[in-house]
């Protein structure tokens, strides 16, 4: 059998002519790109009054760095900036980017191209003073053929762009700004697969057989017509499964698009538990010498959402635990690291997560593979809105001008993704609740089905239905009762609830031909490791969403039981409950799996950063997570809230998320305060005990036998540091990270709950402090500083290699406290 090996061989055709940027393998190292990496040696100037590149000077100071870059999350908080705490409190701004670059002569006669996977917003490219074209959409990948103005050889070649994202507001969440992607220069023969240019599906997929289609668009740039061979060669790792060829005729300066089909025996499907992926790669050749090769990854497999069933997946019944990501990487910003994704990701899986919504808007094409190999179910989300705006100058405004091209190509780009199973049109559009949101529906609908008719479409609808129908307790203070025209039109294959979780049980009775998705839901807020309450005042324990009207928690906090929720939500256990109860509830995507900058709901400035996620901004984990974990994983779980530093006396509300047991004792010092089980659909257990310092231990039974204990000791004062990395060998790429966690201790090694002392960083070896964060939505300090101020007991430092190996030592300090060094290894 051909090994895919022999196309490493041809990689060296293909993709390495640039002078500038060395070769470069993407992806599994085992078959070379026609793109490589544009992403180095940027100079960036961020000036508001620059407005026209001809008025960019000799004296204009330029920072050299490389993108992807945002430069909003290098700046200060600012309650008065004009992005609004909705935006992160982070301004926005108008900057300037340039790089100067040599193209080999040789690569004079082929075709070259720079490919932007998004510039947050309003993007201006200029090649050599020629103008490219703007881009206003952030979250879209586009594609500028530069090869007509470039200069080959020795000579100088300067790409300019210039990104506008001074008018704010534009967004309801922090979206950063700058080159926030990755970019690429992609060199091919004149004659060659377009941009985007293979559509893989698979409509008949049994145990036995998949037949896989593959529709190629092939693009003839010579200036007359050429007789070639297409060659799809399906593989599964490095092995040949089969391959199909096919001759052609193309005319000159054309595009044709060519159909081929191959059946795979016996083939290997994916799944969520193995996400198994082929990859077809299409050789084009002219007399016999192949002049272009295009690697595209894809899955195998079969599903459908049923009416009762719910979501099938090769034929067994699945359902859709999802969150809601929107795309900051929390003290990264908005400038994306494919292992900062990852390492979100991981997060989500060890919860027990197997959905992804990119809220609300394309993500990066490197959070979709991750998913592919990872086994997300994928919703991938088009729009925040249509013509109607949210803010004032959000993309609304280019609508009219960008919508069906921006859908088109995030279409294009993304419908090879196996993890991909549902297409959303928009979220919350205003235009719901009138017949304008019909017409768009439709609209969007015809666009989407005519680029692919293989996956079904929504809309995160708020809510679908008339709330006031029977036997729903309305829990809105103000209940809208209002008639979706979007649901109501039967436009969409799935009916996409925001919320609403009370009528979902009613869901067949409103929509019977209509299956369900619930886009996006709960909407509950924690502040991480923050337990108390006005309980003292209010005799409550602990705080609900409406005392923030009379005074909130102090500092902006929000207990993480989970009992606070937004008014239009629920707790994380009301929806979850009524999700699990139904076979025909398909499944559900949380509000939000990782807190996010901005929006930071309930409260309002100091307060820059959300309060949604079941994880904080630096990544840890809150309680809840381990109520998800207990549901949806097959691990043993015991987990006990709160800590266990309180006032003598005062009374605790004691929790214990388990699975796997029939009962939980606490024991305080030893003694028994308690057997709890859970009844009916109850997720946790619960003791109201009063404070005693000490040892709080939980032991959970099955049948009498002890299957976990688990506990938690009152912690002294805050003695030291202890530095945990979540990977100690990183690769020397300039671009891999490490997560080290601080955690401050007592003299007995107990994490301090309360602790939140200053700590200092630095580093020393070839590598950067790229990123700091406590999790704490109302902290100020510069997540792109070396100090940081902990939040209960917990902060992040975030490690960057440099291009040499080596050893990176990191070291943390705190005034009073004993210091901590970890050795990270870059090879
Ligand atoms: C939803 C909206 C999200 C977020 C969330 C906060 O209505 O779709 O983007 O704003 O509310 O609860």
């Amino acid at each position: 059998m051909l090994q895919l090996t022999l196309y490493k061989k041809l990689g060296l055709l293909f993709g390495c002519f640039l002078v500038l940027t060395a070769c470069h393998t993407s992806g599994d190292q085992k078959f070379k790109d026609r793109k490589v990496s544009f992403n180095s040696d940027w100079s960036f100037h961020l000036n508001d009054s620059i407005l026209d590149k001809d008025t960019i000077g000799t004296a204009t100071k330029w920072r050299t760095l490389n993108v992807p870059h945002d430069w909003s999350i290098e700046g200060k908080f600012d309650e008065k900036s004009p992005a609004g705490y909705g935006g992160g409190a982070l301004n926005g701004g108008l900057g300037w980017y340039k790089k100067i670059f040599k193209v080999a002569a040789e690569d004079s006669s082929k075709v070259t191209s720079v490919t932007f996977d998004g510039v947050y917003k309003n993007s201006e490219v200029w090649i050599n003073g020629h103008y490219l074209g703007k881009r206003p959409n952030g979250y879209i990948g586009f594609q500028y053929e530069i090869s007509p103005y470039l200069k080959y050889g020795d000579q100088n070649n300067e790409i300019i762009v210039k990104v506008d994202n001074s008018k704010q507001p534009n967004s309801r969440w922090y979206s950063g700004s700058g080159i926030f992607r990755n970019v690429w220069i992609e060199t091919t023969d004149k004659l060659h697969v377009g941009q985007w240019g293979t559509y893989i599906t698979t409509p008949k997929v049994t145990a036995e057989k998949a037949s896989v289609q593959v529709e190629t668009t092939i693009q003839n740039q010579y200036s007359g017509s050429k007789k070639a061979t297409v060659t799809t060669t399906i593989f599964k790792e490095d092995t040949q499964v089969t391959s199909v060829t096919q001759n052609i005729t193309i005319g000159k300066n054309a595009n044709q698009t060519i159909k081929q089909e191959v059946q795979v025996e016996t083939p290997i499907l994916w799944s969520v538990e193995k996400p198994e992926l082929y990859t077809a790669v299409t050789e084009i050749s002219l007399d016999d010498t192949v002049i272009d090769a295009y690697k595209t990854s894809f899955g195998i497999r079969d599903f459908k959402f049923d009416l009762d069933k719910g979501f099938i997946l090769n034929g067994k019944q699945v359902k859709i635990k999802g969150v809601c990501l929107h795309h900051d990487l929390g003290p990264l910003g908005s400038a994306i690291n494919t292992r900062a994704i990852e390492r979100q990701l991981e997060i989500m899986k060890e919860m027990g997560v197997n959905g992804i919504r990119t809220t609300h808007n394309p993500p990066a094409p490197e959070l979709l593979d991750l998913c592919d190999k990872m086994g997300f179910i994928v919703m991938d989300e088009a729009f925040d809105m249509w013509k109607q705006t949210k803010t004032k100058y959000d993309y609304g405004n280019d609508w009219d001008k960008w919508h069906k091209k921006d859908l088109i190509d995030q279409l294009l780009r993304d419908r090879n993704h196996p993890s991909i199973f549902i297409w959303s049109i928009g979220n919350e559009i205003p235009e719901q609740w009138n017949e304008n949101g019909v017409t768009i529906a439709k609209e969007l609908a015809a666009i989407t089905r005519e680029y692919d008719k293989t996956r079904p479409l929504t809309a995160a609808m708020n809510p679908p239905v008339n709330m006031n129908i029977e036997g729903v307790n309305l829990q809105f203070e103000k209940a809208e009762v209002q008639y979706n025209a979007i649901a109501a039109s039967g436009v969409l294959d799935l009916i996409g609830y925001n919320y609403a979780h009370q009528t979902y049980e009613y869901h067949q009775k409103n929509f019977p031909n209509t299956p369900f998705i619930a886009t996006e839901t709960t909407s509950a807020l924690e502040t991480r490791g923050y337990y108390d309450a006005v309980s003292d005042t209010l005799k409550k324990w602990p705080v609900r969403w409406d005392l923030k009207f009379r005074g909130g928690n102090p500092g902006n906090t929000v207990s993480a039981y989970d009992q606070v929720q937004a008014p239009w939500g629920s707790t994380h256990e009301a929806t979850w409950k009524v999700i699990k109860k139904y076979d025909f509830l398909s499944g559900m995507y949380i509000w939000t799996g990782f807190d996010y900058i901005g929006e930071p709901t309930p409260y309002e400035w100091p307060s820059i950063s959300s309060y949604f996620g079941v994880v904080d901004l630096a990544g840890f984990p809150k309680d809840v997570y381990y109520m998800y974990q207990s549901e949806w994983t097959n691990k043993t779980v015991l987990h006990i809230l709160p800590h266990w530093n309180w006032k003598a006396g005062q009374n605790v509300d004691v929790w214990a998320y388990y699975n796997k047991a029939d009962e939980v004792e606490l024991f305080l010092n030893g003694k028994s305060v308690g057997i709890r089980s859970k009844k009916g659909d109850d997720l946790h257990v619960m003791w109201r005990i009063p404070f005693q310092p000490g040892t709080l231990k939980a032991v959970s039974r099955k049948n009498g036998k002890i299957v976990l204990e688990t506990e938690v000791k009152t912690a002294g004062n805050p003695a030291g540091l202890k530095l945990t990395a979540d990977r100690s060998t990183i690769n020397a790429d300039g671009n891999d990270l490490s997560f080290v966690t601080v955690d401050i201790l007592d003299e007995k090694g107990v994490l301090a709950p309360n602790a939140n002392n200053e700590i200092n960083f630095s580093l020393k070896g070839n590598g950067k402090i790229v990123g700091v964060c406590s999790g704490d939505p109302v902290s100020h300090e510069s997540y792109k500083g070396t100090k940081h101020t902990a939040l209960n007991g917990k902060c992040l430092v975030v490690i960057q290699s440099g291009n040499e190996t080596g050893r990176l030592e990191l070291t943390a300090k705190a005034n009073g406290l004993k210091p901590s060094t970890t050795v990270i290894t870059a090879e």
